[in-house]
């Protein structure tokens, strides 16, 4: 066996126990911010039947075309694959389960997703979604409702330079219509397009609007635009959302170019973008898929759904400055001798009785060593027992931060603990 370390997988992140806890403090604020719009939390697998990922997303994407993790489980030949997002998972499971039968649902799901692609600041082979999706919903108040929700989500973690992109892909009448258009467009001009371009050009011409090759941008201007294809329910629904937006304060800039990498989006799609993340600038983008439950084959339901890159967001919020002012620990109990260690658990028992978080030292050592840990572990307060303090049925808290020790009898100490923190 060879010495060298095993090293994560590139691309795949270890979360440390420091930046842990600024992973926990968002989920709590996300998991508070989804309560209040009643959103439900659902689990589903990591890993799901490729078919089902090829089906929703599309077999020309770049997600299915060279992302998947996908696989043979070798003890049964079945093809599998790591999820590479959420929205397929979750209206394969709502349709499995049936949960659509009676009423619509609000739902939200968090955890890994898998994409192998080239690892850069902000974008990772596993990365974490938030992700939202209401089904059963087919009018603007719900796309409303989802970007309103996301403006507050900002608000709450005091991101205040993510602005929204907004853009409506219209209905598959005129989608099509507009593709056989760009197809004969791109097909005049042939000799302009790229390697990607052509091979595009059957499959998805859609993506061909995307190219950044500035050699191409011209035509690419030029191109017939979707908007000027779209059916009057489409822009409808599009103009009933704004004037939500509108009444809401909330701005956005339209940007007609933007489709999304998924091919499941029909109508309203929309990305929050930041400049402070170079080239992965989007923390959190979705839409509309009114086609997809049927696709997935489901009796129709609209659909409208959005999901937010966690490891963006939290990079923006510790290059902004925050910072976790709160210990991890309130309590440190510091013990020496046969007596005082008996004394230390109990007293460490009736603390965290009273829900404060203690940690009890552990492996012996001199006080003086004790008391480096109890410093370096953050706690507020340390304990401190010797065989004197046990005889006597006492203990010495000290606090941290300076100020003096006191000694006071085990059942007093409690009250002492809280008047200090009531002087911090
Ligand atoms: P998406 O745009 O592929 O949409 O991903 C959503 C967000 O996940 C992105 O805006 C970004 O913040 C984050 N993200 C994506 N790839 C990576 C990566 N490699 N590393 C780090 N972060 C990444 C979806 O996944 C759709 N399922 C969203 C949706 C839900 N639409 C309807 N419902």
């Amino acid at each position: 066996m060879s010495n060298e370390t095993v090293q994560a997988v590139r691309g795949m992140n270890d979360i440390l126990p420091d930046e842990a806890r600024l992973w926990l403090w968002f989920e709590e604020v996300v998991r508070d911010w989804l309560a209040g719009y009643g959103y439900r939390n659902i689990r589903m697998p990591l890993v799901e039947p490729t078919a089902l990922f090829k089906r929703a997303i599309g077999e020309v994407t770049d997600i299915v075309e060279k992302e998947m993790y996908s696989f043979e489980d070798a003890l049964n030949g079945d093809h599998l694959t790591l999820r590479p997002e959420g929205t397929a998972s979750c209206v394969r499971a709502v349709l499995q389960h049936n949960l659509l039968y009676n009423a619509p649902q609000r739902l939200y799901y968090s955890g890994p997703m898998f994409r192998h692609e080239r690892p850069q600041k902000g974008r990772y082979r596993q990365f974490h979604q938030v992700g939202v999706e209401a089904l059963g919903f087919a009018g603007p108040d719900m796309d409303a409702e989802q970007i309103l929700m996301c403006a507050r989500l900002w608000q709450k973690l005091g991101l205040s330079d993510v602005t929204l992109q907004l853009n409506t892909l219209g209905d598959l009448d005129a989608r099509h219509r507009h593709r056989s258009k760009l197809i004969a467009h791109f097909e005049q001009n042939l000799d302009l397009l790229d390697e990607d371009a052509k091979r595009r050009l059957h499959s998805n011409p859609l993506r061909i609007l995307d190219s950044k090759n500035p050699a191409m941008q011209e035509l690419i201007d030029a191109a017939p635009k979707l908007m000027d294809e779209l059916d009057e329910d489409a822009l409808l629904h599009f103009a009933a959302l704004q004037e939500i937006l509108k009444r809401h304060g909330v701005s956005y800039e339209i940007n007609p170019r933007l489709v999304r990498g998924l091919d499941y989006y029909n109508r309203t799609v929309f990305e929050w973008v930041t400049t402070r993340l170079g080239a992965q600038g989007t923390v959190c983008a979705g839409g509309r898929y009114d086609g997809l439950v049927s696709q997935i084959g489901g009796k129709p339901a609209p659909a409208m759904g959005f999901a937010m890159g966690v490891e963006r967001l939290l990079v923006l919020l510790t290059e902004g400055g925050m910072k976790l002012s709160e210990p991890d620990v309130d309590v440190y109990v510091v013990h020496q001798g046969e007596m005082a260690g008996i004394l230390a658990s109990r007293v460490a028992e009736q603390l965290r009785d009273a829900d404060l978080r203690v940690i009890l030292h552990c492996g012996g050592g001199s006080f003086k060593s004790q008391m480096k840990k109890a410093d370096a572990s953050g706690a507020r307060f340390s304990v401190v027992i010797g065989d004197d303090e046990a005889l006597s049925n006492e203990v010495s808290i000290k606090p941290m931060k300076g100020g003096d020790q006191v000694k006071v009898g085990v059942q007093d100490m409690l009250a002492a603990i809280n008047t200090f923190i009531k002087q911090e």
